[in-house]
């Protein structure tokens, strides 16, 4: 089978993989409607394309809080990789670090951050955090992080509760019992492992943004707030001392119904100010999409979904098609548009007044 876009990896994962779990990645919030929202929007935004402009040599490198990559796409956190390929999260470090890119590992892994590091000494990885109750628990994964060599704390402020996603709530989704969510194993000791296979209510929706005042006490790692929509909570969050922001709806997959992340990153990129980093996620299908990103400001994006489908077509190997298709992709859209850099990428290649 010849894969030659993403929707070809797409196709792939609903027919290989096992129904409960197809379901689980593909789910969005009640209607999911933001869930499709957020792929419809790119498809909106129109290019204003630049000719004749020496696109012979093409960089589509950057960096990202100090550090580079190989272009500007990086692995979203998301939950239960071995529902996708039975190395989980070890493949996706491994494939992240051969494609010289940034993973930021899901506190729902089902490997270890000890194991994910270990799989792939020297990659840059961030390590998403939730908050549970147990604030010590949450403490203890943060300095486990740190120790173990991740290079940032992603904070997910969307979730103070799981959305309702019905496909899951009719399959009554719940990991399968020789996965298990590592990271939270020591923690939730003798605890009734219910909801997911997790421990119930074991989030704390009670979480405020004094609580980064709270993580920045127990750690030196820059921290990256995800799940940011609006002008108003992007200028908190530049106030709270977060080093950046990862606009997101969480894949649609919590409130419905809210803005699609695309267009929800021109009002934050304008509040921001160039003040912290702004990266997002959401949507991204193609090389295209990630330019229209950036054009819109940017610094990165971040992919869900198109990674697991990568992982269930072939562990490793196939999250590194994944990405080097869309790194292919993006370097293509850039020169046609007449970028040779991905500095030289700006407003002025989308018919901005129509957005
Ligand atoms: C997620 N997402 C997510 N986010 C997070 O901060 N922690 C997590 O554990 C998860 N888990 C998770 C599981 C699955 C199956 C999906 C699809 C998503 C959200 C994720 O980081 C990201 O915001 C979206 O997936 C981006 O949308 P696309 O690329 O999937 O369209």
């Amino acid at each position: 089978m010849a894969m030659v876009c993403l929707s070809d990896f797409e196709a792939y994962a609903k027919k290989y993989l096992p129904k409960i779990a197809w379901d689980y990645f593909a789910a969005g919030a009640d209607d999911c409607t933001t869930r499709d929202e957020n792929i419809l929007a790119y498809k909106r935004i129109r290019f204003q394309p630049c000719m004749l402009r020496d696109v012979s040599v093409t960089d589509i490198r950057t960096k990202i809080l100090g550090t580079e990559i190989s272009f500007p796409v990086g692995i979203a956190p998301t939950g239960f990789h071995q529902l996708a390929w039975p190395d989980g999260e070890k493949s996706t470090a491994r494939a992240a670090r051969a494609m010289n890119t940034c993973y930021i590992a899901s506190t729902y892994s089902t490997c270890t951050l000890e194991e994910i590091s270990a799989a792939a000494p020297g990659g840059l990885r961030w390590f998403q955090l939730y908050i549970h109750r147990n604030r010590a628990a949450s403490q203890q994964l943060v300095q486990r992080a740190e120790a173990s060599g991740f290079q940032g704390l992603v904070l997910t402020a969307d979730l103070p509760y799981t959305g309702k996603r019905r496909d899951d709530v009719r399959n009554g989704f719940c990991l399968p019992p020789h996965m298990k969510v590592k990271n939270l194993e020591r923690a939730f000791e003798g605890d009734d492992w219910s909801e997911y296979g997790l421990p119930p209510n074991s989030l704390d929706p009670s979480v405020t943004w004094n609580d980064i005042y709270w993580l920045r006490s127990l750690t030196r790692l820059p921290i990256i707030i995800k799940g940011i929509l609006t002008r108003e909570d992007a200028e908190l969050a530049v106030r709270h001392g977060v080093q950046g922001i990862i606009v997101s709806n969480h894949g649609g997959r919590q409130l419905d119904e809210g803005p699609a992340t695309i267009d929800a990153l021109v009002e934050v990129v304008e509040a921001v100010r160039g003040r912290v980093e702004v990266y997002v996620d959401g949507g991204i299908r193609k090389g295209s999409d990630v330019l229209k990103a950036l054009a819109l400001g940017a610094k990165c994006v971040f992919i869900g979904r198109p990674a697991l489908w990568g992982l269930a077509y072939k562990g490793e190997e196939g999250l590194q098609d994944v990405l080097r298709i869309l790194q292919d992709e993006f370097r293509l859209s850039m020169a046609l548009a007449g970028c040779a850099s991905v500095s030289e990428i700006g407003q002025h290649l989308v018919q901005f007044s129509k957005l």
